[in-house]
């Protein structure tokens, strides 16, 4: 199985992801969480995303194509994934096009969390207060969100027109969200 979970900055893909992944038996593999852990060791790849990160901008395509390309190498990657939060721009889609067909594979489904405006507002800033993550601050959010609308809400549409978009309803109690992720999901061949 290998699926990509997309959605507004706020929306649970990564409160998603690891239930999701489990249920498959596939890594879930979060481009936030490996800059994130990056940053956090002070490595090179840390290095260089922290400086984009903190702004809510978007770590450049060559840095993170390569990043997820050899996440993807790995042992555990073979029988599938659910990448979190990649592809975001054109270029993304198709470098992960490519590493796809390499493998002679295709992309199963893109699933969209769809959640309310003001409902990702009070999630970040709820979140903001908990856990102190960098780009939480309320000038970071308002780009990441436009910088979302702008390079990766279009991204809906393309894979709308491939046949293998998967829009679910992210409001409400994370359990209520998980099960509706899984019956979206359960009803799709795998390839
Ligand atoms: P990333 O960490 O992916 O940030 P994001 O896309 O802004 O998404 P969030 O993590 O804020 O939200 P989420 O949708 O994962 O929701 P979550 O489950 O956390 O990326 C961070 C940065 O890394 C980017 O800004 C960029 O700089 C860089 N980056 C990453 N990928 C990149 C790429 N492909 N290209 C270039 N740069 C890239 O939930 C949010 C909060 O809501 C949590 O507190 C959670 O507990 C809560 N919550 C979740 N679900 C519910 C629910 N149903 N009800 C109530 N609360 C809920």
């Amino acid at each position: 199985m290998r699926l990509i979970l997309m959605g507004p900055p706020g929306a649970g893909k990564g409160t998603q992801a690891t239930k999701v992944a489990d249920h498959f038996g596939i890594p879930a593999i979060s481009t936030g969480d490996i800059f994130r852990a990056n940053v956090s060791q002070g490595t090179e790849l840390g290095i260089k995303a922290k400086h984009y990160m903190d702004a809510g901008e978007y770590v450049p395509d060559e840095v993170t194509n390569l990043m997820v390309r050899n996440r993807i190498d790995e042992p555990d990657a073979a029988p599938g994934f659910l990448l979190d939060g990649y592809p975001r721009t054109t270029a993304q889609v198709e470098e992960l096009d490519g590493m796809i067909s390499f493998t002679g594979h295709k992309l199963d489904a893109a699933v969209v969390l769809t959640v309310d405006a003001d409902e990702l507002v009070a999630r970040l800033l709820q979140r903001a207060q908990t856990e102190g993550r960098a780009d939480d601050t309320e000038d970071v959010i308002r780009r990441r969100q436009e910088l979302y609308t702008k390079e990766t809400e279009p991204l809906i549409e393309l894979y709308r027109s491939r046949g293998v978009l998967v829009e679910v309803d992210g409001m409400g109690e994370v359990d209520e969200v998980t099960e509706r992720v899984f019956a979206a999901l359960d009803i799709i061949p795998e390839s």
